[in-house]
């Protein structure tokens, strides 16, 4: 028997997002819980990874990612914020974007250093750095538009603090970061050695009058970040593990020393087939897509008692359920589930300390009919 086994994180346990999917299995109740669309993969992508697999490209790609699709996200990434990253030494292709933040924090973060983290937040950015020896500095985000608190930011700068995690378009709340605050982050940050792990997973995912603005577009934002990207989100096809992390060559040198030995390499004929794919620029344009989707959603919900908050981007719309309901967040979420058939996320759950706001998450990657479903039983709750 072992006897004296310590767990590196004793305080976690299964996550919110396998509860309410198992609740909302059990319950045959319509999963808006986890952000996943449960519509098909273009089959023009999936045709693309049948022929590179039959044309026998299935050995280990290159440590850093083929270099076709490097130059391809180099590409993609000059278009959006007129920023050229040199796709031979500042790109490297990971196992999904989880697996980039998880490098980018193994490669800089030391036992003593901080971490400001917004929240809510991304469930798995403080784990990564107390596995790391870093301290999770916790920075909250302003209710109900989420924007940044600048002052109470700047309040934990210290000479600790070794990285910022941004993440924009944001999960869970769907708003986008302006130019104003990366101005501001980039003023408050001048002059020292702090990073910054940009989460940018969404960054095809922005709606109305909004547009999504990378650190990359700033430079001296750019000189210290690390940018995360998922194919997962871009291509609807979140079961494949595909990302990428583009950052200048010093911390992208480190950044490989980590990757070649955590994973080395990732999926050959599906970097081949994206290339391919992604050198069609059509291909990445997602947004109007989603942004309908979002759109059936709040129209089914219209004459309900849930109240809206802006979604300006992502796949995940939060409602206000005050004048419904005084339970709190997870209680709610469960009887949603269970008496009443649709199931989303708390939003509680995404803070270091628990805030009851009385919002839930609701994933809207899903066909119109499941939306317009959903939408009818939000609408019967009262
Ligand atoms: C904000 C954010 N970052 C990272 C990820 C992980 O992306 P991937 O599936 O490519 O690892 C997700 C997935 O839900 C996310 O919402």
């Amino acid at each position: 028997m072992l006897t004296n086994l310590k767990s590196k994180l004793p305080y976690t346990s299964l996550s919110i997002f396998s509860v309410m999917s198992a609740l909302a299995n059990e319950h045959r109740a319509i999963n808006l819980s986890q952000g996943f669309p449960d519509f098909p993969v273009d089959p023009v992508l999936v045709n693309l990874v049948d022929k590179y697999m039959k044309l026998g490209y299935n050995q280990y790609a290159p440590m850093p990612g083929i270099l076709e699709l490097r130059e391809i996200v180099s590409d993609f990434i000059f278009r959006q914020s007129s920023y050229r990253y040199d796709p031979k030494t500042e790109i490297t292709i990971t196992h999904g974007a989880t697996q980039a933040i998880a490098t980018a924090i193994s490669s800089t973060i030391r036992e003593g250093d901080e971490v400001i983290i917004f929240t809510p937040a991304y469930d798995c950015y403080a784990p990564l750095v107390e596995l790391n020896g870093g301290t999770p500095i916790y920075v909250q985000l302003k209710h109900p538009d989420y924007s940044i608190n600048w002052d109470a930011f700047k309040v934990q700068l210290n000479h600790r603090t070794r990285m910022v995690i941004l993440n924009t378009p944001h999960n869970p709340s769907g708003t986008v970061i302006s130019k104003n605050d990366l101005q501001q982050l980039q003023d408050l940050l001048q002059g020292s050695d702090i990073l910054i792990l940009a989460d940018e997973v969404y960054e095809q995912i922005v709606f109305d009058e909004n547009s999504h603005h990378s650190v990359s577009s700033f430079p001296n934002l750019a000189s210290r970040s690390f940018k995360v990207g998922s194919f997962g989100k871009t291509l609807h096809a979140t079961g494949w593990k595909l990302g990428y992390c583009a950052a200048p060559e010093l911390l992208m040198s480190e950044f490989r020393k980590i990757h070649q030995y955590q994973v080395f390499s990732v999926n050959t004929p599906m970097q081949y087939a994206i290339a391919e794919y992604i050198s069609n620029e059509a291909h990445l344009d997602i947004a109007k897509g989603y942004e309908h989707k979002r759109n059936v959603f709040l129209e089914s919900i219209a004459q309900s008692g849930f109240k809206p908050l802006a979604s300006q981007g992502t796949y995940f719309q939060l409602l206000d359920y005050s004048a419904i309901s005084q339970k709190h967040e997870v209680d709610f979420a469960e009887e949603l589930t269970i008496q009443h058939g649709v199931a989303a996320i708390p939003i509680s759950v995404f803070y270091h300390i628990p805030q009851e706001n009385k919002v839930l998450r609701f994933c809207f990657a899903k066909g119109e009919e499941t939306l317009q479903k959903a939408g009818r039983l939000l609408s019967s709750v009262s």
